[in-house]
């Protein structure tokens, strides 16, 4: 028996790397799929490619969750996985001293407002029920300062610890709704073009970022996506407000460790 058979499962994000490798698993466990994203373009081509159905939704905007909600008033699973680390639209720099407000606001407005409309649509599709999983992509950023990318980290850590007041609020309804964060870290996708950059020093800055992690290599999408299945099937059934890093090893000791 398929882990997620004929469960809704609704992801945001989802055009390109973790999500649509999130998506691509849930199918293939028996799972019904909503893939969105605000790429349009990019979001339907990915879910014709997995077989399954595309819906444009920008998570930064309450009216897109409220079309969601009339499309899909219950669901079984969300993944709030839609990030920015905001290179994206801006070449920074985006330390604690110099990040511009809008660099900073722009950054919260996806990560952190988009994290907590996704999560108040989940909790009201599945308190009809009073089961199912949120699932939040947070990151290994959500757990360390990184200097270079303040506004993520903050809005990383602000979603590690909403995804505990969800988890708990749900609890104290009564409902056996679950959320928990995933922590990944250096998984080979789009997001790390801009940081990357494609000058002579690519392989340079990849090499330096392999040789920090103890497992000395990148994740994949699929490692994600595996732990992304488990959490929204049964077999989790007893996991809620927890953090699961998926990290390589990077967060198991730290720089100033003896050797
Ligand atoms: N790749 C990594 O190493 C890594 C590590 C830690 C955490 N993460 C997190 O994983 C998640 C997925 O990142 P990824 O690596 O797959 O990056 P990605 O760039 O491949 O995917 C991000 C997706 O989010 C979409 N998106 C951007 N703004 C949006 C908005 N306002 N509304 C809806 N969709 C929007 C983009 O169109 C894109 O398809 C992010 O939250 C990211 O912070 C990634």
């Amino acid at each position: 028996m398929p882990e997620l058979n004929d469960k809704l499962c609704v992801v945001t994000g989802a055009a390109s790397g973790i999500g649509r490798a999130i998506c691509a698993a849930f199918v293939a466990e028996g799972a019904r799929v909503i893939l969105t994203d605000i790429d349009a373009v990019a979001g339907q081509a990915a879910a014709d490619t997995i077989g399954c159905e595309f819906l444009e939704l920008d998570v930064r905007r309450e009216a897109d969750w409220e079309a969601l909600a009339e499309h899909a008033p219950q669901i079984d699973t969300m993944v709030n996985n839609a990030g920015v680390t905001g290179f994206e639209f801006s070449p920074g720099p985006h330390d604690p001293e110099h990040t511009s407000l809008a660099d900073w606001r722009a950054v919260q407005a996806v990560n952190c407002d988009g994290t907590f409309l996704g999560c108040r649509y989940a909790l009201r599709a599945m308190k009809a029920r009073g089961e199912g999983s949120i699932i939040n992509i947070s990151s290994r950023s959500g757990l360390v300062g990184i200097p270079g990318a303040a506004a993520y980290a903050a809005s990383k850590a602000a979603i590690r610890n909403h995804s505990k007041s969800v988890a708990l609020y749900a609890a104290q309804q009564g409902w056996r709704i679950r959320c928990n964060s995933i922590h990944p870290a250096a998984i080979l996708t789009p997001i790390w073009e801009p940081m990357l950059g494609d000058g002579p020093d690519r392989e340079a800055r990849m090499a330096a970022l392999v040789a920090d992690t103890p497992l000395k290599r990148f994740g994949t999408v699929e490692e994600v996506a595996a732990l992304a299945v488990f959490l929204a099937s049964s077999k989790s059934a007893y996991m809620t407000g927890t953090e699961l890093t998926l990290d390589g090893g990077l967060l198991a000791g730290s720089a100033a460790s003896p050797g």
